[in-house]
């Protein structure tokens, strides 16, 4: 056992020794790898197997110049060999327990081949669908990234980070990315501070306070400065005002890439300025201390902060047990998915789907002898596992088999039409013939994984090819039909949602996905999941989310001006009080599906929803005093389900105009049918005070109002905060 402390190694090291303990490396190549490891590189990428991480480590420790062990990257985001829903999709749960399922089992499946630390979660708010990486995180709302963050950190890293099942986490990236002007991915950011604090910084401050090892810089440029050299977020924010004490890590040459961002003259120069901003690890870019010549000279960064990175680097290292043995029991290996993991990562799925829409309760179908069309991209396609797998064989099954297995008395018709750039007019016409001969149409269509993602921004987010073709073609044949939609962000669905009688958002659910959808459609699960990103009518709209502030000109909703026609606008307003308000001249208001938005097979009522108190002091606020607010939900259906109960804060006047909405709690309750379940939420100073744009937290008095919805019902509280 290598009882050396971080301090005695430090002590011991060159310049270029203490440069390579700061970089991760990709290397397809062992040899290569092999080599980086005997020159003392402080991480690579996984070189996939427990048999070649432990030559690497072997290496590091028994030649390399201090015998320092490696750590292993990888991007473990929703599974390794047994792959969870979307983080999107998981976000849809609003449900903790989920992220967690999926971070535990993939920690254990990642870890037993030698990977000690996952570059996840992703917890960038994203309000721009447009915006591929959408698919990475936990959607548009900063409280529900926050904690769903905090749990997957908690998840992946359990007690301790010794043991033979955890990885060390990666909260990325930091910070504002999905702030991306245009949803265009590596795009430039331009955030005032107090957004910068409510929205985007906030759920990495909640997963550092859960214990998170590491961070990501990201890509992106901030008001200007490139997040690799924003010494005031990486150094004061994250580090001296959160207190992080683990390593922030670059994104994938992301430090070269301050040359391209035109701050650096060149590469040396981007690693002074990212090492001095506060960034600890270089992922990828040139050798910092190739063939012993350091890439920065001494004196270039103060070298009390290279210290700082190195001790930071080390520190992590010996938190994960590598000094005792940084080896993995390569007879104990995971390559593949356990019946019990596939049965976890199905409850997960089978908790991510979302009931759009069940006009005439089309949905679940019966169980019987009907005559059943399934048809669209997604019939026969097995692309269910989502953007950012690694492709080490996990496999999803297809629809048409779940669903021919679920529902074995229905005479099943296939007509798959299988390009997501389809279908063509001939498959379109060979549907609409079968439809005309079924008693019901499922219409499975959506986003091949590809096309969401890193790099995956689209400008045009309705569905794919001719898909809506399709749909209409079902629907004009007046057969009942259910759209099942698969994708890896919101869409645009005007050009065919009114006509559908039902859909379902089924994302892309994982390894399990199919037989998930199965169950859903065949009534063997009550869907429970709530939109967690806003579906916008028209891209036009976007950005638009749930938490936005009120103009000094509201649009009116709803009522018989809710589109003013062209012709309308030229000749002049007819209507004042509607004609100069925030709208489009060419749209419906509002989302076409809000955050929160989900239905049921069963029927929730919410009931006695209250207060603790209903006046409270800031004093006593600032002084840790909490107001309760609870209430009950009552299932007055035939069905046993799940409901999802929201706490929405409004401060209708403050110094700063705020969000006509904060989430401010949510709870996922099981209630069976003819029973209720009580929720309760504690609310905190840090819940009812706000963000000013210096920087400050404030609690102002005055009355706060308390919404407790579950989407169909809302109740509304009056909190006073008294000076
Ligand atoms: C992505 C990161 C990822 C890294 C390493 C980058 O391109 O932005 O999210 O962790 O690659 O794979």
């Amino acid at each position: 056992m290598d009882t050396r402390t971080p301090e005695e190694l430090l002590a011991g090291m060159t310049w270029s020794q203490k440069l390579a303990q700061l970089q991760i490396l990709w290397r397809r190549d062992q040899d290569d790898a092999l080599a980086l490891a005997r020159g003392g590189i402080g991480a690579l990428f996984w070189p996939q197997s427990a048999e070649r991480t432990n030559a690497l480590q072997r290496a590091a420790i028994e030649e390399s110049a201090h015998g320092i062990p490696l750590l292993i990257g990888l991007d473990v985001l929703h599974g390794q060999f047994t792959i969870f829903p979307t983080p999107l999709a998981q976000a849809a749960s609003f449900d903790r327990s989920v992220p967690a399922a999926d971070a535990r089992i993939s920690a254990a499946e990642a870890r037993s081949g030698g990977v000690n630390w996952t570059f996840a979660p992703m917890v960038d708010v994203a309000r721009d669908p447009r915006w591929g990486r959408v698919v990475e995180g936990f959607g548009e709302d900063s409280f529900l990234a926050a904690a769903l963050g905090a749990a997957k950190v908690a998840a992946y890293q359990g007690d301790d980070l010794t043991a033979a099942d955890v990885l060390a986490a990666c909260v990325k990236h930091f910070v504002a990315y999905g702030a991306a002007e245009a949803g265009r991915d590596y795009n430039t950011t331009d955030v005032s501070r107090r957004r910068l604090r409510e929205t985007y910084l906030e759920p990495f401050r909640s997963a550092v306070a859960a214990g998170a090892a590491s961070v990501m810089a990201a890509f992106n440029s901030l008001n200007g400065t490139p997040m690799h050299a924003h010494r005031r977020l990486l150094t004061d924010v994250l580090k001296a005002e959160y207190g992080f004490e683990g390593v922030v890590v670059g994104d994938a040459d992301g430090v070269a890439q301050l040359v391209r961002h035109g701050v650096a003259r060149d590469e040396a120069d981007a690693v002074r300025q990212s090492l001095a901003a506060g960034l600890d690890i270089v992922m990828g870019g040139p050798e910092l201390a190739g063939d012993d010549v350091p890439l920065i000279e001494r004196g270039a960064v103060d070298a009390a902060r290279i210290d700082d990175a190195v001790l930071r680097v080390l520190r992590l290292k010996k938190a994960l047990g590598l000094f005792q043995n940084p080896f993995a029991d390569a007879a104990a290996e995971r390559t593949a998915p356990t019946p019990q993991t596939l049965r976890t990562a199905q409850d997960a799925a089978e908790r991510c789907v979302v009931l759009l829409k069940n006009q005439g309760a089309v949905l679940p179908l019966p169980a019987g002898t009907q005559r059943i069309l399934l048809t669209g991209p997604y019939a026969t396609s097995t692309d269910h596992l989502g953007a950012w797998v690694q492709h080490f064989g996990a496999q999803a099954g297809t629809l048409a088999d779940a669903l021919r297995a679920e529902l074995p008395e229905a005479t099943w018709t296939v007509a798959s039409g299988a390009e997501f750039l389809g279908p063509s007019d001939a498959d379109i016409r060979e549907a609409v013939l079968l439809a005309a001969k079924s008693d019901l149409v499922l219409i499975a269509v959506g986003e091949p994984s590809s096309i969401s993602g890193e790099a995956g921004s689209r400008a045009d987010i309705r569905l794919p090819g001719d898909q809506e073709h399709l749909i209409q073609a079902i629907a004009d044949t007046g057969v009942p039909f259910v759209v099942i939609l698969i994708t890896g962000r919101p869409l645009v669905v005007e050009a065919w949602i009114d006509r559908a009688p039902a859909a379902l958002l089924a994302w892309h659910l994982g390894t399990r996905g199919p037989e998930a959808i199965a169950r859903v459609v065949a009534g063997a699960v009550n869907p429970g999941g709530r939109v967690p990103m806003t579906f916008p009518r028209a891209a036009g709209q976007i950005p638009i989310h749930h938490d936005a502030e009120n103009t000094g000109r509201p649009a009116r909703t709803g009522g018989s001006m809710a589109v003013h026609r062209w012709d309308v606008g030229l000749q002049g307003p007819n209507n004042l009080d509607d004609y100069y308000t925030s709208k489009f001249l060419d749209l419906e208001r509002g989302p076409r599906f809000a955050f929160g938005h989900g239905l049921s097979f069963t029927t929730f009522c919410l009931e006695a929803a209250s207060l603790s108190t209903s006046e409270i002091p800031c004093t006593e606020l600032r002084a840790g005093a909490r107001v309760v607010v609870s209430a009950s939900v009552r299932n007055v259906g035939e069905r046993d389900g799940d409901d999802v109960v929201l706490v929405y804060l409004s401060d209708p006047v403050a110094s700063l105009a705020q969000p006509v909405q904060r989430l401010r709690g949510f709870r996922r309750v099981a209630v069976a049918a003819g029973e209720a379940a009580s929720v309760s939420f504690e609310l905190g100073v840090d819940d009812l005070g706000f963000w000013d744009d210096e920087d400050r937290f404030v609690l102002e008095p005055g009355e706060l109002v308390l919404t407790v919805t579950d989407g169909t019902d809302a109740e509304r509280l009056a909190l006073n905060v008294t000076p």
